[in-house]
């Protein structure tokens, strides 16, 4: 899979690469760039945003940025799923995660400020997407939140210590979320692991499982 991401603050997604599940298939399974749009600005000293149309507080990327980045990357608007984050976006949710894994190829474009200038939306991007009803300050958490899920997806990403397929959200569990888990000591301060875990009987414990992810999904 190829991601790339436009952003005005590349040095975010440094710490990202050189852990799991990134840092597993880089060069692998995932090929990752992160472009500056100030490095391919068209504006001089670097600009990339300006005051809005109509007024009212803060900035607004510029198209003629947005577009020169994506002009000096693909010579233009690319034939790949583009990926505007942006709190106004689908709400990103396991099913998308499912469906955005089985690209080949991804464009995720962030903002900062008052956003973007709608047109980079409404004509460089096939997609809107939010990681939730709630404004943070720039796009690379939700494009951190994207690549992250998106990734764990790719085959050899995630480590033995880890289990991608019976998890919250997985059809295993019928999209429900995953059971309690427990780890030593059996009893710290009084506080016991349920007795069934400890019976060795895995009949019981799976059907202990279902029954904890079942009444967890329900409330
Ligand atoms: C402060 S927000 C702009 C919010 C915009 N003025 C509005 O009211 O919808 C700046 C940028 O952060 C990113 N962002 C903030 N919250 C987000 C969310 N919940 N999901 C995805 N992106 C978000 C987007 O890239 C957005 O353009």
């Amino acid at each position: 899979m190829q991601i790339d991401i436009f952003t005005l603050v590349p040095s975010a997604f440094e710490w990202m690469c050189e852990r799991r599940p990134l840092a597993a298939v880089l060069g692998g399974e995932l090929e990752l760039r992160v472009f500056n749009y100030r490095e391919t600005t068209p504006l001089s000293a670097r600009q990339v945003d300006d005051e809005p149309y109509g007024g009212g507080a803060g900035m607004v990327l510029r198209i003629d940025v947005a577009a020169a980045a994506f002009d000096a990357v693909y010579g233009g608007i690319p034939e790949r799923r583009v990926i505007a984050l942006t709190p106004q976006g689908r709400q990103l949710n396991q099913t998308l995660v499912e469906e955005l894994a089985s690209e080949e190829s991804l464009t995720l474009v962030s903002s900062r400020f008052e956003g973007f200038d709608e047109r980079i939306v409404e004509h460089m991007c096939t997609d809107a997407i939010s990681i939730g009803p709630y404004i943070l300050s720039g796009g690379e958490i939700p494009a951190m939140a994207l690549l992250d899920s998106v990734v764990r997806r790719l085959p050899g990403a995630l480590g033995s210590e880890e289990s991608g397929l019976i998890e919250s959200f997985s059809e295993e569990l019928d999209g429900g979320l995953e059971y309690p888990q427990y780890t030593r000591p059996a009893e710290f301060r009084g506080w016991k692991v349920p007795e069934v875990l400890l019976s060795g009987n895995h009949a019981r414990i799976e059907s202990w499982r279902r029954e904890q992810s079942r009444l967890r999904s329900a409330k």
